[in-house]
Protein backbone atom coordinates (compact mmCIF):
# COMPACT_ATOMS: atom_id res chain seq x y z
CA UNK A 1 0.00 0.00 0.00
CA UNK A 2 1.44 3.39 -1.10
CA UNK A 3 1.90 6.29 0.98
CA UNK A 4 2.44 8.29 -2.01
CA UNK A 5 -0.10 10.97 -1.70
CA UNK A 6 -1.31 13.79 -3.64
CA UNK A 7 -4.38 16.41 -2.44
CA UNK A 8 -5.55 18.27 -5.24
CA UNK A 9 -7.50 21.11 -4.22
CA UNK A 10 -10.31 23.02 -6.56
CA UNK A 11 -10.61 26.71 -6.42
CA UNK A 12 -11.37 27.84 -10.10
CA UNK A 13 -14.85 28.63 -9.98
CA UNK A 14 -15.86 32.32 -10.44
CA UNK A 15 -17.98 32.40 -7.27
CA UNK A 16 -20.31 34.86 -8.91
CA UNK A 17 -23.35 34.23 -6.66
CA UNK A 18 -21.39 35.90 -3.93
CA UNK A 19 -21.26 38.76 -5.94
CA UNK A 20 -18.00 39.92 -4.28
CA UNK A 21 -15.21 41.80 -4.96
CA UNK A 22 -13.27 38.73 -2.64
CA UNK A 23 -12.86 35.47 -4.52
CA UNK A 24 -15.55 32.97 -2.77
CA UNK A 25 -12.56 30.73 -1.15
CA UNK A 26 -11.25 33.83 0.51
CA UNK A 27 -14.29 34.44 2.50
CA UNK A 28 -13.77 34.07 6.29
CA UNK A 29 -15.27 32.17 8.55
CA UNK A 30 -14.41 31.36 11.84
CA UNK A 31 -10.92 33.01 11.57
CA UNK A 32 -9.81 31.14 8.15
CA UNK A 33 -10.40 31.42 4.78
CA UNK A 34 -13.00 28.75 3.32
CA UNK A 35 -10.12 27.18 1.43
CA UNK A 36 -7.78 27.71 4.59
CA UNK A 37 -10.06 25.41 6.46
CA UNK A 38 -9.63 23.01 3.12
CA UNK A 39 -5.69 23.33 3.58
CA UNK A 40 -5.42 23.36 6.70
CA UNK A 41 -7.27 19.73 6.73
CA UNK A 42 -5.16 18.37 3.52
CA UNK A 43 -1.92 19.40 5.73
CA UNK A 44 -3.00 17.14 8.78
CA UNK A 45 -2.74 14.64 6.32
CA UNK A 46 0.87 14.61 5.14
CA UNK A 47 0.71 14.63 1.50
CA UNK A 48 3.53 14.16 -0.30
CA UNK A 49 2.18 16.92 -2.28
CA UNK A 50 -0.86 19.39 -2.48
CA UNK A 51 -1.60 21.21 -5.91
CA UNK A 52 -4.26 23.94 -6.01
CA UNK A 53 -5.95 24.76 -9.50
CA UNK A 54 -6.63 28.49 -9.64
CA UNK A 55 -8.39 30.56 -12.25
CA UNK A 56 -10.80 33.42 -11.49
CA UNK A 57 -8.70 36.11 -9.84
CA UNK A 58 -5.70 33.90 -9.21
CA UNK A 59 -3.93 37.28 -8.52
CA UNK A 60 -5.85 37.21 -5.00
CA UNK A 61 -5.87 33.58 -4.47
CA UNK A 62 -2.40 32.05 -5.20
CA UNK A 63 -0.87 34.26 -2.88
CA UNK A 64 -2.61 33.12 -0.44
CA UNK A 65 -2.70 30.11 -1.05
CA UNK A 66 1.02 30.02 -1.30
CA UNK A 67 1.36 31.16 2.15
CA UNK A 68 -1.04 28.75 3.93
CA UNK A 69 0.91 26.23 1.79
CA UNK A 70 5.02 26.65 1.63
CA UNK A 71 5.73 24.19 -1.50
CA UNK A 72 2.12 24.10 -2.66
CA UNK A 73 1.89 23.25 -6.47
CA UNK A 74 -0.37 25.92 -8.42
CA UNK A 75 -1.80 24.95 -11.34
CA UNK A 76 -3.78 27.47 -13.53
CA UNK A 77 -7.11 26.41 -15.58
CA UNK A 78 -8.43 29.26 -17.33
CA UNK A 79 -11.43 28.70 -18.08
CA UNK A 80 -13.80 27.10 -16.09
CA UNK A 81 -14.44 23.63 -18.37
CA UNK A 82 -15.46 21.65 -15.64
CA UNK A 83 -13.92 19.96 -12.58
CA UNK A 84 -12.60 16.77 -15.09
CA UNK A 85 -10.93 19.45 -17.02
CA UNK A 86 -9.94 21.09 -13.80
CA UNK A 87 -8.16 18.22 -12.33
CA UNK A 88 -5.95 17.92 -15.58
CA UNK A 89 -4.70 21.30 -14.93
CA UNK A 90 -3.65 20.03 -11.57
CA UNK A 91 -2.54 16.72 -13.12
CA UNK A 92 -0.04 18.51 -16.03
CA UNK A 93 1.62 21.01 -13.63
CA UNK A 94 2.79 17.62 -12.01
CA UNK A 95 6.10 16.55 -13.24
CA UNK A 96 5.79 12.85 -14.61
CA UNK A 97 7.63 11.40 -11.94
CA UNK A 98 4.96 12.54 -9.33
CA UNK A 99 1.95 11.47 -10.78
CA UNK A 100 2.01 8.37 -8.63
CA UNK A 101 0.27 6.77 -5.50
CA UNK A 102 -3.21 8.17 -4.24
CA UNK A 103 -4.36 11.13 -5.52
CA UNK A 104 -7.48 13.01 -3.56
CA UNK A 105 -9.94 15.84 -5.25
CA UNK A 106 -11.34 18.06 -2.71
CA UNK A 107 -13.12 21.47 -3.74
CA UNK A 108 -12.20 24.91 -1.54
CA UNK A 109 -14.83 25.92 -0.53
CA UNK A 110 -15.88 23.08 2.45
CA UNK A 111 -14.59 24.75 5.14
CA UNK A 112 -16.10 22.03 7.47
CA UNK A 113 -14.21 19.44 6.16
CA UNK A 114 -11.96 17.69 8.53
CA UNK A 115 -8.70 16.31 8.49
CA UNK A 116 -9.80 12.93 10.04
CA UNK A 117 -12.41 12.66 7.58
CA UNK A 118 -10.19 13.15 4.53
CA UNK A 119 -7.40 10.79 6.34
CA UNK A 120 -10.52 7.89 6.91
CA UNK A 121 -11.19 8.03 3.24
CA UNK A 122 -7.60 8.06 2.52
CA UNK A 123 -7.44 4.77 4.31
CA UNK A 124 -10.24 3.49 2.73
CA UNK A 125 -8.95 3.91 -0.88
CA UNK A 126 -5.72 2.88 -0.28
CA UNK A 127 -6.88 -0.66 1.52
CA UNK A 128 -9.04 -1.63 -1.26
CA UNK A 129 -9.14 -2.41 -4.70
CA UNK A 130 -11.00 -0.07 -6.44
CA UNK A 131 -9.54 2.32 -9.24
CA UNK A 132 -11.55 5.25 -7.65
CA UNK A 133 -13.75 5.79 -4.46
CA UNK A 134 -15.97 8.43 -3.70
CA UNK A 135 -16.79 10.24 -0.66
CA UNK A 136 -20.61 9.94 -0.31
CA UNK A 137 -23.28 11.07 2.13
CA UNK A 138 -27.18 10.44 2.61
CA UNK A 139 -29.41 13.68 2.08
CA UNK A 140 -32.45 15.06 2.86
CA UNK A 141 -32.46 17.14 -0.70
CA UNK A 142 -29.81 15.99 -3.48
CA UNK A 143 -30.78 18.66 -5.81
CA UNK A 144 -27.90 19.85 -7.14
CA UNK A 145 -25.62 16.66 -6.73
CA UNK A 146 -24.21 14.65 -8.65
CA UNK A 147 -26.16 10.98 -7.66
CA UNK A 148 -24.49 7.45 -7.10
CA UNK A 149 -26.12 4.93 -9.45
CA UNK A 150 -25.31 1.39 -7.72
CA UNK A 151 -25.86 -2.13 -9.12
CA UNK A 152 -27.80 -5.14 -7.88
CA UNK A 153 -25.06 -6.16 -5.56
CA UNK A 154 -24.36 -2.55 -3.99
CA UNK A 155 -21.42 -1.71 -6.59
CA UNK A 156 -20.99 2.05 -7.89
CA UNK A 157 -22.08 1.95 -11.63
CA UNK A 158 -22.11 5.99 -12.25
CA UNK A 159 -22.63 9.16 -10.77
CA UNK A 160 -25.20 10.63 -13.00
CA UNK A 161 -25.08 14.96 -12.83
CA UNK A 162 -28.21 17.13 -11.88
CA UNK A 163 -29.01 18.13 -15.41
CA UNK A 164 -28.68 14.22 -16.43
CA UNK A 165 -30.70 12.34 -14.40
CA UNK A 166 -34.01 10.52 -15.12
CA UNK A 167 -36.95 11.26 -12.81
CA UNK A 168 -35.96 7.97 -11.04
CA UNK A 169 -32.22 8.77 -10.94
CA UNK A 170 -33.47 12.19 -9.10
CA UNK A 171 -35.07 10.65 -6.17
CA UNK A 172 -31.82 9.32 -5.24
CA UNK A 173 -30.74 10.53 -1.97
CA UNK A 174 -27.20 9.70 -2.21
CA UNK A 175 -24.76 11.76 -3.20
CA UNK A 176 -21.56 12.75 -4.49
CA UNK A 177 -19.70 15.00 -2.18
CA UNK A 178 -16.89 15.97 -4.49
CA UNK A 179 -14.52 14.28 -2.63
CA UNK A 180 -12.92 11.70 -4.45
CA UNK A 181 -9.75 9.31 -4.71
CA UNK A 182 -8.13 7.50 -7.09
CA UNK A 183 -4.87 4.97 -8.08
CA UNK A 184 -2.83 8.07 -9.92
CA UNK A 185 -2.36 4.88 -12.59
CA UNK A 186 -5.99 5.30 -13.03
CA UNK A 187 -6.79 8.83 -13.49
CA UNK A 188 -3.59 9.25 -15.09
CA UNK A 189 -4.90 6.92 -18.22
CA UNK A 190 -8.67 8.22 -17.50
CA UNK A 191 -8.02 12.16 -17.73
CA UNK A 192 -7.95 12.79 -21.32
CA UNK A 193 -10.92 9.80 -22.35
CA UNK A 194 -12.94 12.54 -20.48
CA UNK A 195 -15.50 13.95 -22.89
CA UNK A 196 -18.20 17.18 -22.76
CA UNK A 197 -20.92 15.53 -24.39
CA UNK A 198 -23.42 16.21 -21.48
CA UNK A 199 -26.34 18.57 -20.79
CA UNK A 200 -23.45 21.26 -19.64
CA UNK A 201 -20.64 20.77 -22.22
CA UNK A 202 -18.68 20.65 -19.40
CA UNK A 203 -15.32 17.90 -18.98
CA UNK A 204 -17.00 15.97 -15.40
CA UNK A 205 -14.60 14.72 -13.61
CA UNK A 206 -17.62 11.90 -12.55
CA UNK A 207 -17.07 10.69 -15.65
CA UNK A 208 -14.36 8.45 -14.47
CA UNK A 209 -16.57 6.54 -12.91
CA UNK A 210 -18.18 4.89 -15.70
CA UNK A 211 -14.32 4.68 -17.63
CA UNK A 212 -13.27 2.55 -14.93
CA UNK A 213 -16.71 0.35 -15.38
CA UNK A 214 -15.65 -0.21 -19.01
CA UNK A 215 -12.11 -0.90 -17.56
CA UNK A 216 -13.31 -4.04 -15.62
CA UNK A 217 -12.28 -2.02 -12.18
CA UNK A 218 -14.60 -1.20 -9.43
CA UNK A 219 -15.45 2.19 -7.53
CA UNK A 220 -15.77 2.31 -4.16
CA UNK A 221 -18.49 4.52 -2.01
CA UNK A 222 -17.66 5.65 1.28
CA UNK A 223 -20.43 7.27 3.19
CA UNK A 224 -19.85 10.23 5.50
CA UNK A 225 -22.28 10.35 8.14
CA UNK A 226 -21.55 13.81 8.91
CA UNK A 227 -22.40 15.00 5.14
CA UNK A 228 -22.21 19.21 6.44
CA UNK A 229 -18.70 18.55 6.46
CA UNK A 230 -18.43 18.52 2.41
CA UNK A 231 -20.98 21.32 2.15
CA UNK A 232 -20.29 24.24 0.34
CA UNK A 233 -21.21 27.89 0.10
CA UNK A 234 -22.21 29.52 -3.10
CA UNK A 235 -23.42 32.51 -1.59
CA UNK A 236 -23.32 34.90 1.70
CA UNK A 237 -26.96 33.31 3.14
CA UNK A 238 -25.09 29.74 2.80
CA UNK A 239 -21.92 31.16 3.67
CA UNK A 240 -23.82 32.66 7.05
CA UNK A 241 -25.19 29.01 7.60
CA UNK A 242 -22.04 27.07 7.61
CA UNK A 243 -20.20 29.99 9.80
CA UNK A 244 -22.91 28.88 11.95
CA UNK A 245 -22.51 25.88 11.72
CA UNK A 246 -19.15 25.79 12.43
CA UNK A 247 -18.92 28.38 15.39
CA UNK A 248 -21.76 25.63 17.03
CA UNK A 249 -19.23 22.74 16.58
CA UNK A 250 -16.52 24.70 18.43
CA UNK A 251 -18.84 26.19 21.00
CA UNK A 252 -20.00 22.49 21.72
CA UNK A 253 -16.22 21.24 21.67
CA UNK A 254 -14.85 24.12 24.24
CA UNK A 255 -18.59 23.02 26.30
CA UNK A 256 -17.26 19.59 26.49
CA UNK A 257 -13.78 20.43 27.53
CA UNK A 258 -14.95 22.20 30.67
CA UNK A 259 -15.81 25.86 29.29
CA UNK A 260 -19.16 27.65 30.95
CA UNK A 261 -20.95 29.48 27.56
CA UNK A 262 -23.78 31.08 29.07
CA UNK A 263 -25.11 31.96 25.68
CA UNK A 264 -24.00 30.14 22.96
CA UNK A 265 -26.38 32.18 20.58
CA UNK A 266 -24.16 35.19 21.02
CA UNK A 267 -21.08 33.83 21.12
CA UNK A 268 -18.37 33.48 18.59
CA UNK A 269 -14.73 31.85 18.74
CA UNK A 270 -12.74 31.14 15.98
CA UNK A 271 -10.83 27.94 15.33
CA UNK A 272 -7.44 28.51 16.56
CA UNK A 273 -8.83 30.14 19.81
CA UNK A 274 -7.35 27.87 23.01
CA UNK A 275 -9.48 28.09 26.12
CA UNK A 276 -8.57 26.57 29.73
CA UNK A 277 -11.25 24.60 31.45
CA UNK A 278 -13.37 26.72 33.86
CA UNK A 279 -13.26 29.51 31.30
CA UNK A 280 -16.32 31.59 31.59
CA UNK A 281 -17.79 33.28 28.80
CA UNK A 282 -20.62 35.49 29.62
CA UNK A 283 -23.23 36.81 26.85
CA UNK A 284 -21.90 39.09 23.82
CA UNK A 285 -18.35 37.54 23.44
CA UNK A 286 -16.22 37.26 20.24
CA UNK A 287 -12.83 35.54 20.75
CA UNK A 288 -11.26 35.69 17.54
CA UNK A 289 -7.74 35.31 15.87
CA UNK A 290 -4.82 33.61 17.94
CA UNK A 291 -6.57 34.57 21.47
CA UNK A 292 -5.73 31.98 24.51
CA UNK A 293 -7.59 32.45 27.95
CA UNK A 294 -6.16 30.75 30.90
CA UNK A 295 -8.43 29.15 33.39
CA UNK A 296 -11.13 30.19 35.58
CA UNK A 297 -10.80 34.02 33.70
CA UNK A 298 -14.30 35.49 33.08
CA UNK A 299 -14.76 37.13 29.54
CA UNK A 300 -17.92 39.25 28.64
CA UNK A 301 -20.76 40.47 28.46
CA UNK A 302 -20.22 42.08 25.42
CA UNK A 303 -16.53 41.94 24.31
CA UNK A 304 -14.19 41.25 21.63
CA UNK A 305 -11.23 40.42 21.90
CA UNK A 306 -8.40 39.21 18.53
CA UNK A 307 -5.09 37.66 19.27
CA UNK A 308 -5.16 38.27 23.12
CA UNK A 309 -3.49 36.39 25.80
CA UNK A 310 -5.92 36.46 29.02
CA UNK A 311 -4.71 35.52 32.35
CA UNK A 312 -5.61 32.88 34.87
CA UNK A 313 -8.81 34.69 36.52
CA UNK A 314 -8.66 37.57 34.98
CA UNK A 315 -11.84 39.77 34.41
CA UNK A 316 -12.69 41.26 30.79
CA UNK A 317 -16.02 43.17 30.77
CA UNK A 318 -17.18 44.91 27.86
CA UNK A 319 -13.73 45.68 26.54
CA UNK A 320 -12.41 45.62 22.76
CA UNK A 321 -9.04 44.40 22.25
CA UNK A 322 -6.39 43.14 19.78
CA UNK A 323 -2.48 41.88 20.11
CA UNK A 324 -3.08 42.49 23.98
CA UNK A 325 -2.06 40.68 26.90
CA UNK A 326 -4.02 40.39 30.46
CA UNK A 327 -1.93 39.12 33.29
CA UNK A 328 -3.16 36.99 35.46
CA UNK A 329 -6.54 38.23 37.54
CA UNK A 330 -6.20 41.42 36.58
CA UNK A 331 -8.83 43.63 35.90
CA UNK A 332 -10.17 45.16 32.37
CA UNK A 333 -13.54 47.26 31.34
CA UNK A 334 -15.94 48.38 31.41
CA UNK A 335 -15.93 50.00 28.04
CA UNK A 336 -11.73 49.78 27.54
CA UNK A 337 -9.53 49.63 24.77
CA UNK A 338 -6.93 47.67 24.41
CA UNK A 339 -5.02 48.38 21.21
CA UNK A 340 -1.99 46.28 20.22
CA UNK A 341 0.97 45.91 22.48
CA UNK A 342 -1.02 46.61 25.70
CA UNK A 343 0.65 44.66 28.27
CA UNK A 344 -1.19 44.46 31.30
CA UNK A 345 0.59 42.64 34.72
CA UNK A 346 -0.82 40.51 37.44
CA UNK A 347 -3.26 42.00 39.39
CA UNK A 348 -3.36 45.56 37.30
CA UNK A 349 -6.44 47.11 36.20
CA UNK A 350 -7.16 48.85 32.79
CA UNK A 351 -10.74 50.85 33.94
CA UNK A 352 -13.54 52.48 32.30
CA UNK A 353 -13.03 54.68 29.01
CA UNK A 354 -9.38 53.96 29.30
CA UNK A 355 -7.34 53.19 25.58
CA UNK A 356 -4.27 52.02 25.84
CA UNK A 357 -1.83 51.09 22.84
CA UNK A 358 2.31 49.79 23.12
CA UNK A 359 2.08 50.26 26.61
CA UNK A 360 3.37 47.71 29.18
CA UNK A 361 1.50 48.07 32.54
CA UNK A 362 3.36 46.71 35.82
CA UNK A 363 2.16 43.72 37.88
CA UNK A 364 -0.44 45.50 40.09
CA UNK A 365 -0.38 49.15 37.95
CA UNK A 366 -3.61 50.81 37.64
CA UNK A 367 -5.48 52.89 34.78
CA UNK A 368 -8.72 52.76 36.70
CA UNK A 369 -10.61 55.99 34.60
CA UNK A 370 -10.95 58.17 30.64
CA UNK A 371 -7.31 57.93 30.25
CA UNK A 372 -5.39 57.26 27.36
CA UNK A 373 -1.95 56.13 27.51
CA UNK A 374 0.14 55.22 24.23
CA UNK A 375 3.72 54.26 23.88
CA UNK A 376 4.46 53.98 27.83
CA UNK A 377 6.14 51.69 30.46
CA UNK A 378 4.31 51.80 33.99
CA UNK A 379 5.79 50.25 36.62
CA UNK A 380 4.36 47.91 38.93
CA UNK A 381 1.85 48.77 41.59
CA UNK A 382 1.87 52.73 40.13
CA UNK A 383 -1.43 54.16 39.72
CA UNK A 384 -2.56 56.28 37.03
CA UNK A 385 -5.33 59.26 38.31
CA UNK A 386 -8.51 59.87 36.35
CA UNK A 387 -8.45 61.23 33.05
CA UNK A 388 -4.70 61.21 31.90
CA UNK A 389 -3.17 61.93 28.71
CA UNK A 390 -0.18 60.19 27.60
CA UNK A 391 0.45 62.77 25.03
CA UNK A 392 2.61 60.24 22.97
CA UNK A 393 2.70 62.53 19.64
CA UNK A 394 4.59 65.70 18.71
CA UNK A 395 3.17 66.17 15.27
CA UNK A 396 6.23 63.88 14.16
CA UNK A 397 6.90 60.93 16.05
CA UNK A 398 5.96 59.23 18.69
CA UNK A 399 7.65 59.58 22.25
CA UNK A 400 7.53 56.80 25.23
CA UNK A 401 6.64 58.00 28.61
CA UNK A 402 8.03 56.06 31.74
CA UNK A 403 5.97 55.81 34.94
CA UNK A 404 8.14 54.38 38.09
CA UNK A 405 7.33 51.31 40.07
CA UNK A 406 4.54 53.01 42.87
CA UNK A 407 4.29 56.36 41.69
CA UNK A 408 1.48 57.93 42.52
CA UNK A 409 -0.13 60.61 39.83
CA UNK A 410 -2.62 63.00 40.35
CA UNK A 411 -6.16 63.55 38.52
CA UNK A 412 -5.97 65.05 34.95
CA UNK A 413 -2.48 65.27 34.38
CA UNK A 414 -0.29 65.28 30.50
CA UNK A 415 3.07 63.34 30.02
CA UNK A 416 4.25 64.98 27.26
CA UNK A 417 6.64 62.15 25.90
CA UNK A 418 9.79 61.68 26.20
CA UNK A 419 9.53 62.04 29.92
CA UNK A 420 10.20 59.76 32.99
CA UNK A 421 8.69 60.10 36.09
CA UNK A 422 11.29 58.23 38.99
CA UNK A 423 10.01 55.26 41.20
CA UNK A 424 7.99 56.40 44.03
CA UNK A 425 6.70 60.19 43.12
CA UNK A 426 3.72 62.02 42.77
CA UNK A 427 2.56 64.28 40.81
CA UNK A 428 -0.25 67.01 41.46
CA UNK A 429 -3.85 67.22 40.40
CA UNK A 430 -3.73 68.88 36.49
CA UNK A 431 -0.04 69.08 36.36
CA UNK A 432 1.56 68.97 32.67
CA UNK A 433 4.62 66.99 33.24
CA UNK A 434 7.16 67.71 30.54
CA UNK A 435 10.20 67.40 32.56
CA UNK A 436 11.63 63.81 34.02
CA UNK A 437 10.46 63.54 38.15
CA UNK A 438 13.19 62.38 40.10
CA UNK A 439 11.95 58.77 42.13
CA UNK A 440 10.36 60.59 45.38
CA UNK A 441 9.39 63.86 44.00
CA UNK A 442 6.11 65.55 44.06
CA UNK A 443 5.55 67.65 40.52
CA UNK A 444 2.88 69.99 40.37
CA UNK A 445 2.74 72.46 37.31
CA UNK A 446 -0.17 74.08 37.97
CA UNK A 447 -0.29 77.80 39.01
CA UNK A 448 -0.78 79.31 42.71
CA UNK A 449 -5.14 79.78 41.90
CA UNK A 450 -6.38 83.60 41.91
CA UNK A 451 -9.54 85.26 42.36
CA UNK A 452 -11.13 88.05 40.43
CA UNK A 453 -13.38 89.55 43.02
CA UNK A 454 -16.88 90.53 41.62
CA UNK A 455 -16.31 89.29 38.24
CA UNK A 456 -19.77 87.60 37.19
CA UNK A 457 -21.08 90.94 38.63
CA UNK A 458 -18.92 93.15 36.46
CA UNK A 459 -18.22 90.86 33.17
CA UNK A 460 -21.84 88.95 33.17
CA UNK A 461 -23.76 91.85 34.50
CA UNK A 462 -27.78 91.17 33.65
CA UNK A 463 -27.40 87.59 33.60
CA UNK A 464 -28.69 84.94 36.01
CA UNK A 465 -25.27 84.21 37.38
CA UNK A 466 -24.38 87.93 38.05
CA UNK A 467 -27.67 87.83 40.18
CA UNK A 468 -26.68 84.82 42.00
CA UNK A 469 -23.06 85.90 42.34
CA UNK A 470 -24.83 89.82 43.89
CA UNK A 471 -27.45 87.82 45.98
CA UNK A 472 -24.51 85.79 47.77
CA UNK A 473 -22.31 88.60 48.43
CA UNK A 474 -25.10 90.12 49.92
CA UNK A 475 -26.25 86.93 52.72
CA UNK A 476 -22.31 87.00 53.35
CA UNK A 477 -19.78 89.60 52.19
CA UNK A 478 -16.48 88.12 51.05
CA UNK A 479 -13.52 88.66 53.85
CA UNK A 480 -11.01 90.17 52.20
CA UNK A 481 -7.83 88.57 51.51
C1 LIG B 1 -19.85 18.78 -8.45
C2 LIG B 1 -19.92 17.32 -8.88
C3 LIG B 1 -21.19 16.69 -8.29
C4 LIG B 1 -21.16 16.81 -6.80
C5 LIG B 1 -21.01 18.27 -6.40
C6 LIG B 1 -20.81 18.40 -4.93
C7 LIG B 1 -18.87 17.17 -11.06
C8 LIG B 1 -19.08 17.10 -12.52
N1 LIG B 1 -19.95 17.27 -10.31
O1 LIG B 1 -20.95 19.45 -9.04
O2 LIG B 1 -21.24 15.32 -8.65
O3 LIG B 1 -22.34 16.29 -6.25
O4 LIG B 1 -19.85 18.86 -7.03
O5 LIG B 1 -20.78 19.74 -4.55
O6 LIG B 1 -17.74 17.08 -10.61
N2 LIG B 1 -14.23 23.95 -10.33
C9 LIG B 1 -13.05 24.34 -10.93
N3 LIG B 1 -13.00 24.41 -12.29
C10 LIG B 1 -14.08 24.11 -13.06
C11 LIG B 1 -15.26 23.71 -12.44
C12 LIG B 1 -15.32 23.64 -11.07
O7 LIG B 1 -12.07 24.63 -10.26
O8 LIG B 1 -13.93 24.19 -14.27
C13 LIG B 1 -14.30 23.89 -8.87
C14 LIG B 1 -15.25 24.92 -8.31
O9 LIG B 1 -14.56 26.10 -7.95
C15 LIG B 1 -15.83 24.21 -7.11
C16 LIG B 1 -15.74 22.74 -7.47
O10 LIG B 1 -14.81 22.63 -8.52
O11 LIG B 1 -15.03 24.41 -5.95
C17 LIG B 1 -17.09 22.15 -7.86
O12 LIG B 1 -17.56 22.78 -9.00
P1 LIG B 1 -19.09 23.03 -9.23
O13 LIG B 1 -19.24 23.65 -10.55
O14 LIG B 1 -19.66 23.71 -8.07
O15 LIG B 1 -19.63 21.53 -9.32
P2 LIG B 1 -21.11 21.07 -9.06
O16 LIG B 1 -21.94 21.39 -10.23
O17 LIG B 1 -21.56 21.53 -7.74
CA1 LIG C 1 -20.92 23.20 -6.04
Amino acid sequence: MSQDLTIIVLAAGGGTRMKSKTMKVLHPIAGRSMIGHVLHAAVTLEPTRIVAVVGNQREQVAPHIEALVPGVVLAVQEAQDGTGHAVRMAWEALPAEARTGTVIVAYGDTPLLQGESLRAFADFHRSSADAMSILTGVVGNPTGYGRILRDADGGVQAIVEQKDTSDEQAAIREINSGILAFDADFLDAALPRIGNENANGEYYLTDTVHLAREDGRTVGAFELDDVMQTEGANDRAQLAALAAEMNQRILDAWMRAGVTIVDPTSTWIDVDVKLAADVTLLPGVQLLGATVVAEDAVIGPDSTLKDVEVGAGARVVRTHGELAVIGAGANVGPFSYLRPGTELGAGGKIGAFVETKNAQIGDGAKVPHLSYVGDATIGEGANIGAGTIFANYDGVEKHRTVIGAHAKTASNNTFVAPVTVGDGASTGAGSVIRRDVPPGSLAVTSGPQRHFDEWAQRKRAGTAQAKAAADAARRAPADPE
